[in-house]
Protein backbone atom coordinates (compact mmCIF):
# COMPACT_ATOMS: atom_id res chain seq x y z
CA UNK A 1 0.00 0.00 0.00
CA UNK A 2 1.29 3.73 -0.90
CA UNK A 3 0.27 4.79 2.86
CA UNK A 4 2.49 2.11 4.75
CA UNK A 5 5.14 2.56 2.50
CA UNK A 6 5.79 6.23 2.85
CA UNK A 7 4.39 6.90 -0.98
CA UNK A 8 6.81 4.38 -2.28
CA UNK A 9 5.35 1.70 -4.55
CA UNK A 10 5.10 -2.35 -3.47
CA UNK A 11 7.40 -3.97 -6.07
CA UNK A 12 4.32 -6.28 -6.80
CA UNK A 13 0.95 -4.69 -6.68
CA UNK A 14 -2.41 -7.51 -6.65
CA UNK A 15 -3.39 -6.09 -10.06
CA UNK A 16 -2.64 -4.31 -13.09
CA UNK A 17 -5.09 -2.82 -15.63
CA UNK A 18 -3.46 -1.95 -18.94
CA UNK A 19 -4.00 -1.02 -22.78
CA UNK A 20 -6.59 1.12 -21.77
CA UNK A 21 -7.54 5.01 -22.62
CA UNK A 22 -8.13 6.19 -18.85
CA UNK A 23 -10.10 9.65 -17.86
CA UNK A 24 -7.84 11.54 -15.49
CA UNK A 25 -7.80 14.94 -14.90
CA UNK A 26 -9.99 15.73 -17.94
CA UNK A 27 -8.25 14.25 -20.62
CA UNK A 28 -7.93 10.68 -21.99
CA UNK A 29 -4.26 9.40 -21.33
CA UNK A 30 -3.26 5.65 -23.01
CA UNK A 31 -2.45 3.41 -20.30
CA UNK A 32 -3.38 1.62 -17.73
CA UNK A 33 -3.51 1.64 -13.54
CA UNK A 34 -1.83 -0.80 -10.41
CA UNK A 35 -4.71 -1.64 -8.03
CA UNK A 36 -2.91 -3.06 -4.56
CA UNK A 37 -5.66 -3.69 -1.58
CA UNK A 38 -8.84 -1.43 -2.23
CA UNK A 39 -5.99 1.83 -3.36
CA UNK A 40 -5.24 2.91 -7.02
CA UNK A 41 -1.42 2.75 -6.57
CA UNK A 42 -0.22 4.44 -10.33
CA UNK A 43 -2.12 5.72 -12.65
CA UNK A 44 0.64 5.92 -15.88
CA UNK A 45 1.87 4.26 -19.53
CA UNK A 46 2.70 0.96 -19.34
CA UNK A 47 6.42 1.28 -18.65
CA UNK A 48 5.73 2.85 -15.89
CA UNK A 49 3.19 0.66 -14.39
CA UNK A 50 4.58 -2.16 -11.60
CA UNK A 51 4.86 -5.69 -11.48
CA UNK A 52 1.66 -7.51 -10.80
CA UNK A 53 0.06 -10.60 -9.43
CA UNK A 54 -2.56 -10.25 -12.37
CA UNK A 55 -2.50 -8.38 -15.62
CA UNK A 56 -6.07 -7.51 -16.96
CA UNK A 57 -5.62 -6.45 -20.80
CA UNK A 58 -8.70 -3.54 -21.40
CA UNK A 59 -8.19 -4.00 -24.67
CA UNK A 60 -8.00 -0.02 -25.63
CA UNK A 61 -11.71 0.20 -23.64
CA UNK A 62 -12.02 3.66 -21.74
CA UNK A 63 -11.68 3.62 -18.06
CA UNK A 64 -13.62 5.70 -16.17
CA UNK A 65 -14.21 6.83 -12.26
CA UNK A 66 -16.47 4.43 -10.81
CA UNK A 67 -19.95 6.28 -11.56
CA UNK A 68 -22.51 6.98 -8.71
CA UNK A 69 -26.45 6.82 -9.29
CA UNK A 70 -27.46 9.51 -6.71
CA UNK A 71 -30.91 8.28 -6.99
CA UNK A 72 -32.06 4.52 -6.42
CA UNK A 73 -34.68 3.00 -4.34
CA UNK A 74 -33.08 -0.64 -3.26
CA UNK A 75 -36.34 -1.60 -1.35
CA UNK A 76 -35.60 -4.73 0.78
CA UNK A 77 -37.34 -5.14 4.14
CA UNK A 78 -40.70 -5.52 3.70
CA UNK A 79 -40.40 -4.24 0.25
CA UNK A 80 -37.59 -6.83 -1.10
CA UNK A 81 -40.14 -8.81 -3.52
CA UNK A 82 -39.63 -5.75 -5.80
CA UNK A 83 -35.73 -5.48 -5.16
CA UNK A 84 -33.23 -6.19 -2.20
CA UNK A 85 -29.91 -5.16 -1.18
CA UNK A 86 -28.22 -7.80 -3.21
CA UNK A 87 -30.38 -8.05 -6.67
CA UNK A 88 -30.49 -4.02 -6.70
CA UNK A 89 -26.38 -3.34 -6.05
CA UNK A 90 -25.85 -6.57 -8.79
CA UNK A 91 -28.18 -4.05 -10.84
CA UNK A 92 -25.69 -1.35 -10.00
CA UNK A 93 -22.83 -3.04 -11.01
CA UNK A 94 -24.37 -4.58 -14.04
CA UNK A 95 -25.32 -1.07 -15.29
CA UNK A 96 -21.52 0.58 -14.46
CA UNK A 97 -22.26 2.18 -11.32
CA UNK A 98 -20.27 1.36 -7.65
CA UNK A 99 -22.12 3.92 -5.67
CA UNK A 100 -25.54 4.29 -5.45
CA UNK A 101 -28.02 6.56 -2.80
CA UNK A 102 -30.69 4.93 -1.64
CA UNK A 103 -34.59 6.51 -1.20
CA UNK A 104 -36.12 6.69 2.04
CA UNK A 105 -39.52 5.90 1.33
CA UNK A 106 -39.03 2.43 2.38
CA UNK A 107 -41.24 0.11 4.55
CA UNK A 108 -40.67 0.69 7.27
CA UNK A 109 -40.08 4.81 6.51
CA UNK A 110 -36.38 5.48 6.59
CA UNK A 111 -37.13 8.60 9.39
CA UNK A 112 -35.43 7.99 12.55
CA UNK A 113 -31.90 6.48 14.19
CA UNK A 114 -32.58 3.05 14.97
CA UNK A 115 -34.52 2.69 10.90
CA UNK A 116 -31.24 4.11 9.43
CA UNK A 117 -29.14 1.41 11.63
CA UNK A 118 -31.16 -1.26 10.96
CA UNK A 119 -31.08 -0.62 7.14
CA UNK A 120 -27.38 0.01 7.71
CA UNK A 121 -27.11 -3.35 9.36
CA UNK A 122 -28.83 -5.38 6.64
CA UNK A 123 -27.20 -4.01 3.90
CA UNK A 124 -23.89 -4.53 4.82
CA UNK A 125 -23.94 -7.64 4.63
CA UNK A 126 -25.41 -7.78 1.06
CA UNK A 127 -24.10 -5.21 -0.97
CA UNK A 128 -21.78 -5.64 -4.03
CA UNK A 129 -21.97 -1.48 -4.38
CA UNK A 130 -21.03 1.48 -2.00
CA UNK A 131 -24.49 2.47 -0.80
CA UNK A 132 -25.32 5.65 0.80
CA UNK A 133 -28.69 6.00 2.84
CA UNK A 134 -30.49 9.11 2.63
CA UNK A 135 -33.33 9.41 5.05
CA UNK A 136 -36.65 11.54 5.35
CA UNK A 137 -37.10 13.81 8.61
CA UNK A 138 -37.59 12.76 11.65
CA UNK A 139 -40.73 13.56 13.90
CA UNK A 140 -38.57 15.51 16.00
CA UNK A 141 -35.86 18.20 14.62
CA UNK A 142 -33.55 17.56 17.30
CA UNK A 143 -33.84 13.63 15.67
CA UNK A 144 -31.99 15.08 12.71
CA UNK A 145 -28.33 15.39 13.90
CA UNK A 146 -28.20 11.76 15.29
CA UNK A 147 -29.32 10.86 12.48
CA UNK A 148 -26.32 12.23 10.89
CA UNK A 149 -24.20 10.48 13.53
CA UNK A 150 -26.05 7.44 12.89
CA UNK A 151 -24.35 7.85 9.06
CA UNK A 152 -27.01 8.98 6.65
CA UNK A 153 -25.33 10.51 3.78
CA UNK A 154 -28.38 13.38 2.80
CA UNK A 155 -31.83 13.79 3.82
CA UNK A 156 -34.82 13.27 1.20
CA UNK A 157 -38.14 15.10 1.76
CA UNK A 158 -41.11 14.27 -0.58
CA UNK A 159 -43.58 17.05 -1.28
CA UNK A 160 -45.71 15.08 -2.88
CA UNK A 161 -47.25 12.92 -0.18
CA UNK A 162 -46.13 12.52 3.43
CA UNK A 163 -43.30 10.10 4.20
CA UNK A 164 -41.74 10.30 7.87
CA UNK A 165 -41.73 13.31 9.97
CA UNK A 166 -42.38 16.74 9.47
CA UNK A 167 -45.94 18.26 8.05
CA UNK A 168 -45.26 18.73 4.40
CA UNK A 169 -48.43 21.17 4.41
CA UNK A 170 -46.97 23.92 7.32
CA UNK A 171 -44.16 25.75 6.35
CA UNK A 172 -42.57 26.78 9.75
CA UNK A 173 -42.49 22.93 10.27
CA UNK A 174 -40.29 22.65 7.31
CA UNK A 175 -38.26 25.78 8.00
CA UNK A 176 -36.86 24.14 11.26
CA UNK A 177 -36.08 21.06 9.49
CA UNK A 178 -33.98 22.89 6.72
CA UNK A 179 -32.76 25.49 9.21
CA UNK A 180 -31.30 22.04 11.56
CA UNK A 181 -30.36 20.33 7.94
CA UNK A 182 -28.42 23.53 6.78
CA UNK A 183 -26.82 23.99 10.19
CA UNK A 184 -24.87 20.29 10.14
CA UNK A 185 -24.34 21.42 6.10
CA UNK A 186 -25.95 18.14 4.99
CA UNK A 187 -27.37 18.20 1.41
CA UNK A 188 -31.51 17.43 0.95
CA UNK A 189 -33.17 16.36 -2.00
CA UNK A 190 -36.59 17.06 -2.86
CA UNK A 191 -39.08 14.77 -4.82
CA UNK A 192 -41.10 18.47 -5.54
CA UNK A 193 -44.75 18.19 -6.49
CA UNK A 194 -47.53 19.90 -4.67
CA UNK A 195 -49.39 17.16 -2.76
CA UNK A 196 -52.31 19.13 -2.71
CA UNK A 197 -52.85 19.47 -6.24
CA UNK A 198 -52.06 16.26 -7.06
CA UNK A 199 -54.79 15.11 -4.78
CA UNK A 200 -56.86 17.37 -6.14
CA UNK A 201 -56.62 16.47 -9.49
CA UNK A 202 -56.58 12.77 -8.83
CA UNK A 203 -60.04 13.31 -7.13
CA UNK A 204 -61.69 15.47 -10.45
CA UNK A 205 -60.19 12.95 -12.77
CA UNK A 206 -61.54 9.79 -10.76
CA UNK A 207 -64.91 11.38 -10.06
CA UNK A 208 -65.32 11.98 -14.24
CA UNK A 209 -64.22 8.10 -14.41
CA UNK A 210 -60.85 8.57 -15.68
CA UNK A 211 -58.60 6.01 -15.51
CA UNK A 212 -56.08 5.84 -18.08
CA UNK A 213 -52.27 7.40 -18.22
CA UNK A 214 -53.20 10.58 -19.70
CA UNK A 215 -55.55 11.24 -17.07
CA UNK A 216 -52.60 10.18 -14.59
CA UNK A 217 -50.59 12.43 -16.33
CA UNK A 218 -53.49 15.44 -16.10
CA UNK A 219 -53.41 14.78 -12.49
CA UNK A 220 -49.44 15.46 -12.24
CA UNK A 221 -49.00 17.91 -14.70
CA UNK A 222 -45.80 20.13 -14.33
CA UNK A 223 -47.52 22.85 -12.80
CA UNK A 224 -47.32 21.06 -10.14
CA UNK A 225 -43.59 20.27 -9.89
CA UNK A 226 -43.22 23.93 -10.64
CA UNK A 227 -45.49 24.87 -7.24
CA UNK A 228 -43.60 22.70 -4.99
CA UNK A 229 -40.33 23.82 -7.10
CA UNK A 230 -40.77 27.40 -5.74
CA UNK A 231 -41.54 26.64 -2.32
CA UNK A 232 -38.68 24.86 -1.58
CA UNK A 233 -36.34 27.30 -3.31
CA UNK A 234 -38.01 30.02 -1.26
CA UNK A 235 -37.27 27.53 2.15
CA UNK A 236 -33.42 27.27 0.69
CA UNK A 237 -33.13 30.62 0.55
CA UNK A 238 -34.18 31.70 3.74
CA UNK A 239 -32.06 28.53 5.70
CA UNK A 240 -29.19 28.42 3.29
CA UNK A 241 -29.70 24.72 2.97
CA UNK A 242 -27.91 23.04 0.23
CA UNK A 243 -30.90 21.95 -1.89
CA UNK A 244 -31.20 19.11 -4.40
CA UNK A 245 -33.94 18.87 -6.58
CA UNK A 246 -34.82 15.06 -7.90
CA UNK A 247 -35.80 14.60 -11.64
CA UNK A 248 -36.89 17.78 -12.77
CA UNK A 249 -39.27 17.68 -15.59
CA UNK A 250 -40.78 21.06 -16.27
CA UNK A 251 -39.17 23.99 -18.62
CA UNK A 252 -39.95 26.09 -15.57
CA UNK A 253 -38.16 24.08 -12.88
CA UNK A 254 -34.95 24.16 -15.09
CA UNK A 255 -35.40 28.33 -15.22
CA UNK A 256 -36.12 28.32 -11.56
CA UNK A 257 -32.66 26.23 -11.00
CA UNK A 258 -31.14 28.63 -13.15
CA UNK A 259 -32.30 31.69 -11.70
CA UNK A 260 -31.65 30.40 -7.88
CA UNK A 261 -27.76 29.45 -9.18
CA UNK A 262 -27.79 33.01 -10.61
CA UNK A 263 -28.14 34.25 -7.07
CA UNK A 264 -25.45 32.65 -5.90
CA UNK A 265 -27.79 30.04 -4.41
CA UNK A 266 -26.12 26.23 -3.42
CA UNK A 267 -29.18 24.33 -5.89
CA UNK A 268 -28.62 21.79 -7.85
CA UNK A 269 -31.10 19.21 -9.50
CA UNK A 270 -30.90 16.54 -11.70
CA UNK A 271 -32.74 14.58 -15.06
CA UNK A 272 -33.66 10.97 -15.64
CA UNK A 273 -32.66 9.21 -18.74
CA UNK A 274 -35.95 8.48 -19.21
CA UNK A 275 -37.35 12.07 -18.87
CA UNK A 276 -34.17 12.80 -21.21
CA UNK A 277 -35.24 9.90 -23.67
CA UNK A 278 -39.07 9.51 -24.25
CA UNK A 279 -41.89 11.44 -23.84
CA UNK A 280 -45.46 10.92 -23.22
CA UNK A 281 -45.74 9.29 -26.14
CA UNK A 282 -43.83 5.91 -25.13
CA UNK A 283 -45.97 6.30 -21.89
CA UNK A 284 -49.27 6.32 -24.23
CA UNK A 285 -48.09 3.40 -26.40
CA UNK A 286 -47.14 1.38 -23.68
CA UNK A 287 -48.87 2.14 -20.87
CA UNK A 288 -47.86 0.90 -16.88
CA UNK A 289 -44.26 0.01 -18.06
CA UNK A 290 -43.70 3.69 -18.82
CA UNK A 291 -45.53 4.89 -15.59
CA UNK A 292 -43.29 7.61 -13.60
CA UNK A 293 -44.02 10.14 -10.83
CA UNK A 294 -43.10 12.76 -12.21
CA UNK A 295 -44.34 11.20 -15.34
CA UNK A 296 -42.87 11.65 -18.64
CA UNK A 297 -43.70 14.91 -20.38
CA UNK A 298 -43.69 16.69 -23.99
CA UNK A 299 -41.27 16.77 -26.40
CA UNK A 300 -41.02 20.69 -25.96
CA UNK A 301 -39.93 20.03 -22.25
CA UNK A 302 -37.11 16.82 -23.29
CA UNK A 303 -35.81 19.58 -25.27
CA UNK A 304 -35.65 22.03 -22.80
CA UNK A 305 -34.12 19.44 -20.12
CA UNK A 306 -31.25 18.44 -22.71
CA UNK A 307 -30.71 22.83 -23.20
CA UNK A 308 -30.38 22.31 -19.15
CA UNK A 309 -27.86 19.55 -19.70
CA UNK A 310 -25.76 21.55 -22.37
CA UNK A 311 -25.88 24.57 -19.95
CA UNK A 312 -25.15 23.00 -16.73
CA UNK A 313 -28.16 23.83 -14.88
CA UNK A 314 -28.86 20.18 -14.57
CA UNK A 315 -25.95 19.25 -12.57
CA UNK A 316 -26.38 15.09 -12.76
CA UNK A 317 -28.12 12.02 -14.36
CA UNK A 318 -29.64 9.56 -12.21
CA UNK A 319 -31.80 6.64 -12.97
CA UNK A 320 -34.35 7.48 -10.20
CA UNK A 321 -34.29 3.30 -10.25
CA UNK A 322 -37.78 2.15 -8.71
CA UNK A 323 -38.64 -1.45 -9.47
CA UNK A 324 -42.40 -2.57 -8.92
CA UNK A 325 -43.20 -6.22 -8.90
CA UNK A 326 -45.09 -7.25 -12.34
CA UNK A 327 -48.56 -7.76 -10.87
CA UNK A 328 -48.16 -3.92 -9.26
CA UNK A 329 -47.67 -2.68 -13.14
CA UNK A 330 -50.54 -4.74 -13.93
CA UNK A 331 -53.49 -3.34 -13.04
CA UNK A 332 -56.50 -2.02 -14.88
CA UNK A 333 -56.75 1.18 -13.65
CA UNK A 334 -53.96 3.52 -13.65
CA UNK A 335 -54.61 4.55 -10.07
CA UNK A 336 -53.44 1.14 -8.97
CA UNK A 337 -50.48 0.81 -11.03
CA UNK A 338 -47.40 1.94 -8.89
CA UNK A 339 -45.30 3.95 -10.54
CA UNK A 340 -41.55 3.88 -11.27
CA UNK A 341 -38.90 2.66 -13.73
CA UNK A 342 -36.01 0.58 -13.20
CA UNK A 343 -32.93 2.27 -14.20
CA UNK A 344 -29.57 0.67 -12.93
CA UNK A 345 -28.87 -1.33 -16.17
CA UNK A 346 -30.71 1.15 -19.00
CA UNK A 347 -29.12 4.89 -17.54
CA UNK A 348 -25.29 4.04 -19.03
CA UNK A 349 -25.89 2.35 -22.26
CA UNK A 350 -28.53 5.14 -23.17
CA UNK A 351 -25.87 7.55 -22.01
CA UNK A 352 -23.36 6.06 -23.87
CA UNK A 353 -25.58 5.93 -27.56
CA UNK A 354 -25.66 9.58 -26.97
CA UNK A 355 -22.03 10.21 -26.74
CA UNK A 356 -21.80 7.41 -29.84
CA UNK A 357 -24.33 9.90 -31.37
CA UNK A 358 -22.77 13.04 -30.97
CA UNK A 359 -25.23 14.73 -28.05
CA UNK A 360 -23.14 13.95 -25.47
CA UNK A 361 -19.34 13.65 -25.05
CA UNK A 362 -17.27 11.49 -22.57
CA UNK A 363 -16.74 14.39 -20.48
CA UNK A 364 -20.39 15.27 -20.07
CA UNK A 365 -20.95 11.42 -18.85
CA UNK A 366 -18.11 11.64 -16.43
CA UNK A 367 -19.59 14.89 -15.02
CA UNK A 368 -23.27 14.10 -15.24
CA UNK A 369 -22.63 10.51 -13.43
CA UNK A 370 -19.69 10.53 -11.11
CA UNK A 371 -18.32 14.08 -10.56
CA UNK A 372 -21.34 15.97 -9.91
CA UNK A 373 -22.91 13.52 -8.14
CA UNK A 374 -19.56 13.39 -5.64
CA UNK A 375 -19.65 16.88 -5.07
CA UNK A 376 -23.74 17.26 -4.41
CA UNK A 377 -23.77 14.51 -2.14
CA UNK A 378 -20.53 15.02 -0.50
CA UNK A 379 -18.60 11.54 -1.45
CA UNK A 380 -15.22 11.26 -0.35
CA UNK A 381 -12.43 10.42 -2.39
CA UNK A 382 -15.41 9.77 -5.13
CA UNK A 383 -16.11 10.72 -8.86
CA UNK A 384 -12.22 10.88 -10.06
CA UNK A 385 -9.17 8.86 -10.86
CA UNK A 386 -6.20 9.22 -8.67
CA UNK A 387 -3.46 7.75 -7.17
CA UNK A 388 -3.74 6.40 -3.59
CA UNK A 389 -7.67 6.72 -4.52
CA UNK A 390 -10.33 4.04 -3.75
CA UNK A 391 -9.99 1.61 -6.35
CA UNK A 392 -14.01 2.25 -7.84
CA UNK A 393 -13.16 2.06 -11.99
CA UNK A 394 -15.45 1.44 -14.51
CA UNK A 395 -14.25 0.36 -17.81
CA UNK A 396 -16.32 0.68 -20.70
CA UNK A 397 -16.78 -0.73 -24.34
CA UNK A 398 -17.86 3.12 -26.05
CA UNK A 399 -18.32 0.86 -29.51
CA UNK A 400 -19.91 -2.53 -27.90
CA UNK A 401 -23.68 -2.68 -29.70
CA UNK A 402 -26.30 -4.50 -27.74
CA UNK A 403 -30.37 -4.27 -26.99
CA UNK A 404 -31.84 -3.40 -23.82
CA UNK A 405 -33.37 -6.82 -22.38
CA UNK A 406 -35.41 -7.40 -19.51
CA UNK A 407 -34.51 -11.35 -19.19
CA UNK A 408 -30.88 -10.18 -18.67
CA UNK A 409 -32.01 -7.81 -15.91
CA UNK A 410 -30.17 -8.48 -12.22
CA UNK A 411 -33.11 -6.29 -10.78
CA UNK A 412 -35.59 -8.23 -9.90
CA UNK A 413 -38.01 -5.44 -12.33
CA UNK A 414 -39.11 -7.82 -15.09
CA UNK A 415 -39.89 -4.34 -17.29
CA UNK A 416 -38.63 -1.16 -18.74
CA UNK A 417 -40.13 1.13 -20.72
CA UNK A 418 -36.31 0.88 -23.31
CA UNK A 419 -36.86 -3.20 -23.06
CA UNK A 420 -35.57 -3.98 -26.77
CA UNK A 421 -33.86 -0.63 -27.58
CA UNK A 422 -30.16 -0.92 -29.45
CA UNK A 423 -27.77 0.52 -27.44
CA UNK A 424 -24.48 1.48 -28.64
CA UNK A 425 -21.77 1.54 -25.45
CA UNK A 426 -22.21 -0.96 -22.50
CA UNK A 427 -19.76 -1.55 -19.03
CA UNK A 428 -17.38 -4.50 -19.20
CA UNK A 429 -15.91 -4.09 -16.30
CA UNK A 430 -16.30 -2.64 -13.11
CA UNK A 431 -14.11 -2.43 -10.01
CA UNK A 432 -15.72 -2.04 -6.53
CA UNK A 433 -12.90 -1.32 -3.42
CA UNK A 434 -10.50 -2.88 -5.65
CA UNK A 435 -12.72 -5.97 -6.59
CA UNK A 436 -13.95 -7.37 -9.59
CA UNK A 437 -17.32 -7.49 -9.61
CA UNK A 438 -18.25 -7.48 -13.26
CA UNK A 439 -16.92 -9.12 -15.55
CA UNK A 440 -18.10 -8.87 -19.37
CA UNK A 441 -21.91 -9.30 -19.15
CA UNK A 442 -21.46 -11.67 -15.61
CA UNK A 443 -21.58 -9.85 -11.73
CA UNK A 444 -18.97 -12.33 -9.99
CA UNK A 445 -18.87 -9.87 -6.50
CA UNK A 446 -19.37 -11.85 -3.29
CA UNK A 447 -21.84 -10.49 -1.21
CA UNK A 448 -21.17 -8.12 1.47
CA UNK A 449 -18.21 -6.67 -0.83
CA UNK A 450 -19.47 -3.00 -1.21
CA UNK A 451 -19.11 -0.20 1.58
CA UNK A 452 -21.37 1.76 3.49
CA UNK A 453 -20.82 5.67 2.99
CA UNK A 454 -21.06 7.40 6.19
CA UNK A 455 -20.86 11.18 6.16
CA UNK A 456 -17.82 12.79 7.82
CA UNK A 457 -20.09 13.95 10.51
CA UNK A 458 -20.57 10.55 11.44
CA UNK A 459 -19.27 9.16 14.90
CA UNK A 460 -20.24 5.59 14.50
CA UNK A 461 -17.21 5.08 12.53
O1 LIG B 1 -42.15 6.98 -9.99
C1 LIG B 1 -41.82 7.05 -8.81
N1 LIG B 1 -41.56 5.94 -8.09
N2 LIG B 1 -41.77 8.25 -8.20
C2 LIG B 1 -41.58 8.36 -6.88
O2 LIG B 1 -41.50 9.46 -6.38
C3 LIG B 1 -41.48 7.18 -6.02
C4 LIG B 1 -40.97 6.04 -6.80
C5 LIG B 1 -41.09 4.74 -6.05
O3 LIG B 1 -40.59 4.67 -4.93
O4 LIG B 1 -41.63 3.79 -6.60
ZN1 LIG C 1 -39.33 11.18 -6.62
ZN1 LIG D 1 -37.32 8.19 -6.60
Amino acid sequence: MVDANNGALPMTVDCVLHNGKLYFEGTIIEGGLAIDGDRIVKIGREPNLPAAGERIDLNRCLVLPGLIDAHVHLRGQRLAYKEDFLSGTQAAVAGGFTTVLDMPNNEPVICSVDSVRKRVELAERKIVANVGFLSSFPHRTDEIADIVREGATAFKLYLSEQIGGVNIEDDDELLQAFTEVSRLNMPLAVHAEDAKMIKNRTNVEKAAGNNDVEAYCRAHPPEAEVKAARRVLQLAEKTKVRVHLCHVSSEETVALVNEAKKKGMDVSCEATPHHLMATSRLLTDLGAPALTDPPLREKKVMEALWGGVREKVIDLVASDHAPHSIREKTADSVWSVRPGVPGLETTLPLLLTKVNEGLLTVNDVVRLLAEKPAQIFGIQDAGFLSEGGMADITVVDLHRVGRIDVDRFHSKAEYSPFDGWKVKGLPVKVFVNGTLVLDKDEVVADEGIGRVLRSRKSLTK
